[in-house]
């Protein structure tokens, strides 16, 4: 099939953006997306022309590397599918399409279709993890977990990282990202410890990197390739309540009041 590329070309965080129109012939409907332009970039680089960058990395959907939007749909038209797992049969041929870098303050484009998403590091960093020392791997099933909770646990720990939410959110908001982290951990038995800690600061770091506050749009959700639901985003406040309130009362008994 053949196709018209249009790719958001932008040298450096710097440098000012443009669209430019490619036109591919050849394009099997076998191939990935990703693939697609890999054919693209080989076209360039044999014309000597700088080749598009995009990320990728696992191309199985599970790293969470990839990612741009497809005429406005982060991640293109395919419901819970990383672009890297999008195939050129869900199109047409003679299809004029649009690529676009994630856009959000928070993730600065670094080149083309290549955004900086340390600000999600950062916020993994500040407690989406679990720093107690558990000792060697337990024998299965030696905690006994209710079937609903490990579930729900494993549902929001599917969470890639891609930063799709916030690229598909009118306020850049990262509270479905933050709530999966959050979620997955608290949870679980072993993010007990950690539990009112780990809130409180990712949602301070969340604040920190500029991204936007939750209106409940849904449009996340809609996006996400992984199926992560709003109800961790309810989850999240409810356990930013119950920490501030353990927090504010732990101060009033130290401060003898
Ligand atoms: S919640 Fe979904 S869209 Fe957001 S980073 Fe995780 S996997 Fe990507
Ligand atoms: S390249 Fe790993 S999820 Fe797409």
């Amino acid at each position: 099939m053949k196709l018209v590329l249009n790719i958001w070309r932008q040298k450096n965080s710097n440098a000012k953006g443009k669209m430019v129109r490619y036109e591919l012939a050849n394009v099997s409907e076998h191939m990935s997306f990703l693939e697609m332009l890999d054919v693209l970039n080989e076209e360039l680089t044999a014309k000597g022309e700088d080749p598009v960058a995009f990320e990728h990395d696992c191309r199985e959907g599970i790293c969470g590397c990839c990612g741009f939007m497809i005429n406005g749909v982060a991640h293109g038209p395919q419901p819970g599918t990383t672009v890297c797992q999008l195939h050129m049969r869900h199109f047409k041929d003679g299809d004029e399409l649009w690529l676009e870098p994630w856009r959000a303050k928070a993730f600065p484009v670094l080149k083309d279709l290549m955004v900086d998403r340390s600000a999600f590091d950062r916020i993994i960093r500040a407690g989406g993890y679990v720093s107690v020392s558990t000792g060697s791997a337990p024998d299965g099933n030696a905690i006994p977990i209710e079937k609903q909770k490990a579930e729900l646990a494993m549902d929001a720990a599917q969470c890639i990282g891609c930063g799709a939410c916030v690229a598909a959110c009118p306020n850049a908001s990262a509270m479905l990202f933050t709530s999966a982290k959050v979620s997955h951990l608290a949870l679980l038995p072993q993010g007990q410890p950690e539990r009112d800690r780990r809130v409180l600061s990712m949602v301070a770091q969340m604040q920190e990197e500029m991204f936007g506050a939750c209106t409940n749009m849904g449009e996340c959700e809609a996006v996400c390739p992984k199926n992560i639901r709003l109800e961790n985003i309810a989850r999240m406040n409810r356990e930013y309540l119950r920490a501030s309130w353990t927090f504010r009362e732990e101060e009033a008994v130290a401060g003898g009041g």
